[in-house]
Formats: structure tokens, sequence, C-alpha cells
């Protein structure tokens, strides 16, 4: 028998609200296998959430869980919770999901579960961070990808991407130039954790066994 561990190969969830260019770029790198994973499900909780129809084209599993469904917050976490332990997930991608999720469930995914948030977190958790950052006449702008904890786009900071903001710029442009920056890091980072690089521990994201700071890898603050 070889002493060699076997290259890690995981079972990925993401849970999706809407477009679903992040998970495109999540299918594309599974796909050209520059992540060790494969996606098992993608989880709407939007039925016309386009991210439905991107999975369906690249042959993954769908599942969509409505809030008329489950009006209770407790009862959708608990039914999220059985579906995605039915894939035999070993990652829970957020991209763009827009729900708060119970402690219960984060809890059951601790260290497992990733979300991307459009802005250089701790600034401006919550909606419309482009226009936050243009009234407060900010510069420079970005996503976080971090680890999910019960409090709202919390967690320890895993990888930050910034863009500039120009002079006469708007939430629509400012947007854009952040997604570009979102489609490169998170397949970066889904990599990082299928390759059993990055762990969280001590509330704190560890790559390689570095503790990460408050922005994440490679920040020059
Ligand atoms: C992305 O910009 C992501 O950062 C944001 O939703 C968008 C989803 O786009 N997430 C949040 O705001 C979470 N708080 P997509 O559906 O095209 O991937």
């Amino acid at each position: 028998m070889s002493s060699v561990d076997p290259m890690p190969f995981k079972r990925i969830a993401v849970l999706i609200s809407g477009h679903g260019s992040n998970l495109q770029a999540i299918i594309d790198a599974c796909h050209h296998q520059h992540i060790n994973g494969e996606i098992a499900v993608v989880v709407s909780n939007i039925p016309h959430a386009y991210g439905l129809t991107r999975a369906a084209e690249a042959g993954i599993d769908t599942a969509l869980l409505t809030t008329q469904e489950y009006p209770e917050r407790t009862e959708f976490d608990k039914a999220l919770h059985e579906l995605l332990c039915d894939y035999d997930v070993d990652l829970v991608v957020l991209a763009g999901f827009m729900r708060i999720l119970t402690p219960e469930f984060v809890d059951a995914f601790k260290g497992k579960m990733l979300n991307i948030h459009p802005s250089l977190l701790p600034k401006y958790p919550g909606l419309h961070t482009h226009q936050r950052a243009l009234d407060q006449g900010d510069r420079e702008h970005g996503c976080t990808v971090h680890f999910v904890t019960s409090e709202l786009d919390s967690g320890p900071t895993i990888l930050q991407a910034k863009v500039p903001i120009y002079t006469n710029d708007t939430a629509e442009f400012i947007a854009a130039r952040v997604n570009q920056q979102e489609i490169q890091v998170y397949p970066l980072v889904v990599q990082w954790f299928c390759e059993n690089r990055l762990e969280m521990k001590q509330g704190h994201a560890w790559l390689d066994g570095q503790k990460l700071g408050t922005y994440g890898y490679a920040n020059d603050q």
C-alpha cells in the first residue's frame, strides 16, 4: 500500500439566489480541474434564479427551497441541512445566497462554509455596498471571501481583492469591477479548501498552517 495520501477530492454544495456568476466561475474551475472537487448540488431559494439554469446546463443537480414551502426559518434551515447531508457535501459555498442562516445551521457546517461579500469587510456588511462606498467617498472597494460564522457577513477573512473607485464612478460600474475580482478569487479559495490547505480554528482562517490576519492573505495593510 502506498504511503502517499491520495489527492483530496471534495463534494461541494453551492447556494445561490440570483445570477450565479460566482457559481459559473466555480463550475468552470471544476471543469478545468483547477479545483479538486465537484459540485454535487446547487441550491436556490429563488425559483427564477439564473444560476439554476447555469447548473442545469452543466449537468449539476439542482434543488429549490422556498419560503412559501418553509415559512419558518428553522424549518427552512432544517430542510437545507438534510438536503446537504443527503448529498454528503464536504463544503458549502454561499455564492450570492441572500438569506440569513440560523446559528444551528451555521454551527453544523462550522469551518466548512464559505461566503463572498462585495465589500472590503469589516466595511459595509449587508446590502448596497457599492453605493455606500461611493457615498463615503472611498477611493477603493472590493470583495472578501470569508468563513461563515453566525454574524451577518462576518467570520474570519481568507482573501480580499481591491478595485479602485474613480471620480464620477457609479455603483453599477463599481459592481461590475468588483465582480471581475470575485470570479477570480472565489474559485482560488475553494481550491485551497479542497486541497486541505485552508482551515478555520481559534477564530481565524489558516492557510498552509499560517494564521491569516484580519484582512486575510496577501493584504498590504
Ligand atoms: C456577489 O456580488 C456576491 O458578492 C454577493 O451577491 C452577488 C452574487 O452574484 N453576495 C452578497 O451580497 C452576500 N452578502 P452572482 O449571483 O452573480 O454570483
